[in-house]
């Protein structure tokens, strides 16, 4: 059974990604079955994109041994995780696939690690000798340049441009547009607000706004 984690606007939008990678594949439509949410969520419409929504616990009780392939379309790095563990805590048996859209430009060469739960929007370009590490999320039309790390669970927000030899710690959070100048390294857990550009190692985990960007928090 395959389902997505989340409902908002951004599952909408990953959705739409995971149709386009079926289409891409030219065999017959494999939908989704279930909109998991959590249960402090309101339901507001129990369909989505003509699929069912429904609560966590309701899924996991009705569903205690499935077979699950999962995709967690959650912008949050921190809720991300929450998520997963989650998951893995109701049932060992979960598939996480990477979902990349077949407009991504990318060195297939063997020269960029994808891992398991990574999602990479549409219009991005990911030059070479790259490392996505699991559930790291690239939202549509960034750039990522030569020889960066980018460490599980961190999202980059979409217009973000990672330089060279740059590397991200886990759970970052790049708000739209940051820039990342090269040969940069960001502290695990890092907020850089929209519109930042950062031009010096973040060694501080905190939220950093502005050109240049500065700690605010
Ligand atoms: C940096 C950020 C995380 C701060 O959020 P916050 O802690 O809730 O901060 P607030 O919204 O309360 O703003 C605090 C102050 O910082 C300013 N500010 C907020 N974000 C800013 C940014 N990215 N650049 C410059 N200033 C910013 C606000 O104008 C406000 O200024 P003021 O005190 O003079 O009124 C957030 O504003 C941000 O940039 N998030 C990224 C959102 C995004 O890109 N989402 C992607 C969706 S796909």
């Amino acid at each position: 059974m395959k389902v997505f984690f989340g409902a908002s606007g951004f599952a909408k939008e990953i959705y739409w990604l995971y149709k386009r990678q079926q289409q891409a594949k030219q065999q017959p439509f494999d939908d989704i079955e279930y909109f998991i949410v959590s249960d402090d969520e309101i339901i507001s419409s129990h369909l989505l994109k003509d699929i069912k929504v429904i609560h966590e616990s309701v899924f996991f009780n009705k569903f205690k041994k499935v077979d699950l392939i999962a995709y967690i379309a959650i912008g949050s790095p921190e809720i991300r995780k929450v998520i997963f563990n989650k998951v893995l805590n109701w049932n060992n048996n979960v598939n996480f696939p990477s979902l990349v859209d077949p407009s991504v430009i990318m060195d297939n060469d063997g020269a960029i690690k994808i891992g398991q739960g990574a999602i990479i929007c549409a219009g991005n370009i990911i030059t070479t000798d790259i490392i996505i590490d699991d559930f790291v999320h690239i939202n549509i039309d960034c750039t990522i340049g030569h020889d960066v790390k980018i460490a599980s669970f961190s999202t980059l927000s979409p217009g973000c441009h990672i330089s060279g030899n740059v590397n991200i710690g886990h759970s970052v959070f790049c708000g739209t547009g940051a820039v990342i100048l090269e040969e940069i390294s960001i502290a695990n857990n890092t907020i850089i607000g929209a519109g930042a550009v950062v031009t010096k190692d973040i060694s501080v985990t905190g939220t950093y706004i502005g050109i240049p960007a500065k700690r605010v928090k």
